[in-house]
């Protein structure tokens, strides 16, 4: 039985994870070095100092502690720059009807998310009021691929992770889904989600009762 579907946000309900790469090839083309698409699959679902960590090493630079410091804040100055811009319009297809559809059908929705930014982007997409719990950066020790995230969400809607589902973009946010005992959706390819129970290429092509189906 489903009690709880948990989301990530960025890639899955808003289109963030394009502002994401583009503030890290922006930090990168200063640093001198190219970041291509593909590196940037590594950095999905990361938090954000682990993300500048990959991107160094993609780089091949050893950089002091207080200059890394200073590099991730400069990357999120610029994310900062284009999310304040963000409305409704870039909510992903299918999203907030999925997110209606599952209130409707008494199950309980929670963000699981690894942005410390979480809270503006719902804000500025009207999202809010969709979820019975946010989970995000501010609140957890530990990223995906730790589990920690979706099982604070579940925690705060009262569910066992048996009877939750995980919608994730992100290779390391499956691994966490798997992690937390939960059934995972990845949403994107399957090529580089082949760790998901199931892949969908957007929320636009889900709905309760094709989940139900799939959970049973
Ligand atoms: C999400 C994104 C990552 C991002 C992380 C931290 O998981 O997929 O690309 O690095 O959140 O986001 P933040 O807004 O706190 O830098
Ligand atoms: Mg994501």
């Amino acid at each position: 039985e489903i009690k709880a579907c948990l989301f990530d946000l960025d890639g899955v309900i808003v289109d963030t994870a394009k502002y994401h790469y583009i503030a890290w090839k922006e930090l990168a083309d200063g640093l001198g070095f190219l970041f291509t698409e593909q590196d940037n699959e590594r950095l999905k679902g990361v938090s954000r100092t682990a993300s500048l960590n990959i991107l160094l090493e993609i780089g091949g630079l050893t950089i002091a502690e207080e200059e890394k410091a200073k590099l991730a804040e400069q990357k999120n100055n610029r994310y900062v720059e284009y999310i304040a811009k963000m409305d409704s319009s870039e909510i992903l297809p299918g999203a907030l009807d999925f997110l209606k559809e599952c209130r409707t059908n008494g199950i309980k929705v929670a963000l699981g998310s690894a942005s410390k930014n979480a809270m503006t982007i719902l804000n500025n997409t009207g999202l809010t009021p969709y979820f019975d719990a946010i989970i995000d950066g501010t609140h957890t020790s530990a990223a995906k691929p730790d589990p920690e995230v979706f099982l604070l969400g579940a925690k705060a809607l009262d569910a066992a992770p048996e009877h939750c589902v995980v919608f994730e973009d992100a290779e390391a946010g499956i691994e966490a889904a798997t992690r937390a005992g939960m059934f995972s959706i990845g949403i994107g390819s399957p090529e580089t989600l082949s760790a998901a129970n199931i892949v969908v290429p957007s929320l636009a092509h889900m709905s309760v009762s094709m989940l139900k189906e799939s959970f049973a």
